[in-house]
């Protein structure tokens, strides 16, 4: 594991975007696992600018989201695919039929988490995975429990997570209670993950992510047994973090 502790997150931001432009240059046809939230905003804006500087092309590149809210369109201002489009996809030269993101609006949840496991194998698994942290430790939207959930599923948002999203909507009722996300596997089998990590409020639970037992309870632990982990965070979100972490 590398920990990349930033000045603050604007350094962040770059770093990060720097990392997946390197990524992207190595190997053109990527395949990208990306995160939504407010964290990659700023990584997403220097992509944006790194391409409008000629520095990157996105043309060979795929993208898989790690999840959706179900029962939201991709017109819904609120679903993860109009965040991409808005924050990214519309700003670059991706492909449209290269964005995958599971579809909030599938019939059959079950048979769409099984399309998206099958996916990401077609692609031969993902080179670089973006992820934020949530406030309770979760990665993608798998939330705390008792066990780790390998595969694509359907999952019951905690009350945490419905309020720390609720400032992207009017309300906290306007947020949905379920959402499909990548499993464990889609996201440990990546070659590469990035965790991108900022705020004083995320301090404590990325110490636990990194220092702290291994359990389902603290989803992101799982992180601790990825062979190629690079952690970037700002100082304040490195502040409980061991003393030669920090800024
Ligand atoms: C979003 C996702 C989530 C977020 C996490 C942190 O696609 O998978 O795990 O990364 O909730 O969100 P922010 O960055 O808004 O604090």
């Amino acid at each position: 594991m590398k920990i990349i502790c930033t000045k603050d997150y604007e350094d962040l931001s770059r770093k990060a975007a720097e990392l997946i432009a390197e990524q992207i240059l190595l190997k053109p046809d990527s395949v990208l696992g990306l995160a939504t939230g407010g964290t990659p905003l700023g990584i997403y804006r220097c992509l944006t600018q790194l391409y409008r500087n000629d520095q990157i092309d996105f043309s060979s590149v795929t993208t898989l989201n790690l999840d959706e809210y179900v029962g939201m369109a991709p017109d819904n201002p609120g679903s993860y695919a109009y965040f991409m489009e808005q924050n990214l996809f519309s700003h670059v030269n991706i492909s449209p039929e290269r964005c995958h993101i599971p579809s909030g609006l599938a019939k059959s949840a079950d048979a769409e988490c099984r399309r998206y496991d099958q996916l990401i194998s077609v692609l031969g698994g993902i080179d670089l995975q973006l992820l934020g942290l949530g406030n309770n430790g979760h990665i993608g939207f798998n939330e705390p429990s008792d066990t780790f959930t390998a595969a694509t599923h359907c999952v019951a948002l905690s009350e945490s997570t419905r309020s720390a999203n609720a400032r992207f909507f009017s309300s906290l009722e306007e947020v949905p209670t379920q959402a499909i996300t990548m499993g464990m596997n889609g996201i440990m089998n990546a070659k590469q993950i990035l965790l991108c990590v900022s705020e004083t409020s995320k301090s404590e639970i990325l110490r636990e992510v990194l220092f702290g037992p291994v359990t389902p309870s603290v989803p992101g632990s799982v992180l601790q047994y990825h062979p190629n982990l690079t952690v970037i965070a700002d100082a304040d979100a490195c502040s409980c973090l061991p003393s030669e972490y920090r800024y």
